[in-house]
């Protein structure tokens, strides 16, 4: 298998992962549930190179070489693969968001995963490591613990586990179980200051988190039952109540994390008047940014854009179903 293209959509969180049991193999301190995304995704092509040419990983990402720096992350992930196949040989790695990096939607869940199946597939069958999605979403877990769940389609759960081999994501329902739509406001493009895998360890500063954490066994078969029937208005306030229950866990950190910028408030606002002054079921959450997602059916996609279009703090839209998992291309991006 001398080159290998794959395609893996990122996910949003229902019931976030934010803080960690043991830094060291990702193992968070509670399970969460996801849905894959089928319109934000990452394509990355790898080739290892068998004949040992190069000296170092080569790592492009949408269009743009990365110096050793910017790939620290990522050839630490290559490195974890080299060590489980026992070789040496580094790789040619390119990688294409189809969305922008800055816009709210993880591109370490997609990014991770396109890069674990890509590399582990180019490896083969002989190397020993299992191409299983299972072993494939605890691989992807070391790299970026949301990765693991992106190794499903679908509504997806990534189980706490207890050691490195059962932290795992688990398929939940399929993709076409529930026709879901994640609109992504972009409200600030503004980078991160702290990124997501500091801000898990310094979580077990917060006096919030142990609230946060003990309520999260009922949140979670909550919000099972409600996908299980198809039940936005019982889905709706949990996700809601979670996502400001990890931001209020990263404001009360030390340091203090605030994700939020003047456009995220205005549109948690606009979303509680569509909902209570015009009746349309539509719920937000928010990742580790200031922009949000928000939650509704595919009847309700044209209204909500409409009322989009009036807020001065919406910079860009971008709308995702319900995806597959990780999907291996034909076509090659070198
Ligand atoms: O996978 P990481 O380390 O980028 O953490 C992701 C954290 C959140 O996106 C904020 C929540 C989640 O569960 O996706």
């Amino acid at each position: 298998m001398p080159k290998t293209t794959v395609r893996t959509g990122s996910n949003i969180a229902f019931i976030k992962y934010w803080g960690v049991a043991d830094a060291a193999i990702n193992l968070p301190l509670n399970s969460s549930i996801s849905m894959t995304l089928a319109d934000a995704h990452t394509t990355t092509t790898l080739e290892w190179d068998r004949a040992g040419t190069l000296a170092a990983d080569q790592i492009t990402l949408d269009g743009t070489r990365l110096d050793e720096r910017a790939a620290t992350r990522l050839v630490r992930h290559l490195d974890r693969i080299r060590g489980l196949a026992g070789i040496e040989w580094r790789a040619r790695v390119e990688s294409m968001n189809n969305f922008p990096m800055a816009s709210g939607i993880a591109s370490s869940a997609s990014g991770f995963s396109a890069l674990t199946v890509a590399a582990c597939t180019a490896l083969g069958p002989e190397m020993g490591i299992s191409l299983n999605p299972t072993r494939l979403s605890a691989i992807s877990r070391l790299g970026s613990g949301s990765a693991s769940r992106s190794h499903f389609g679908g509504f997806v759960e990534w189980q706490q586990g207890t050691n490195d081999g059962d932290s795992v994501a688990v398929p939940l329902f399929p993709v076409d179980h529930w026709n879901l739509y994640d609109i992504v406001v972009v409200v600030s493009s503004a980078e991160k200051k702290v990124s997501s895998e500091n801000g898990h360890t310094i979580a077990l500063t917060s006096p919030l988190l142990d609230g946060r954490v003990r309520g999260l066994p009922v949140a979670l078969e909550t919000v099972q039952q409600a996908i299980a029937d198809r039940n936005l208005d019982a889905l709706g306030p949990v996700i809601e109540q979670d996502a400001l229950a990890m931001h209020a866990v990263m404001m009360t950190s030390t340091p203090s994390l605030l994700y939020w910028q003047p456009g995220t408030l205005e549109l948690l606002h606009a979303v509680r008047r569509w909902r209570e002054e015009d009746g349309i079921p539509v719920y937000f959450t928010i990742d580790a940014g200031p922009n949000v997602h928000l939650m509704c059916e595919a009847k309700d996609v044209a209204a909500i854009e409409t009322r989009l279009a009036t807020l001065s703090s919406v910079q860009r839209v971008i709308v995702s179903r319900p995806g597959p998992g990780p999907q291996l291309l034909d076509q090659h991006l070198f």
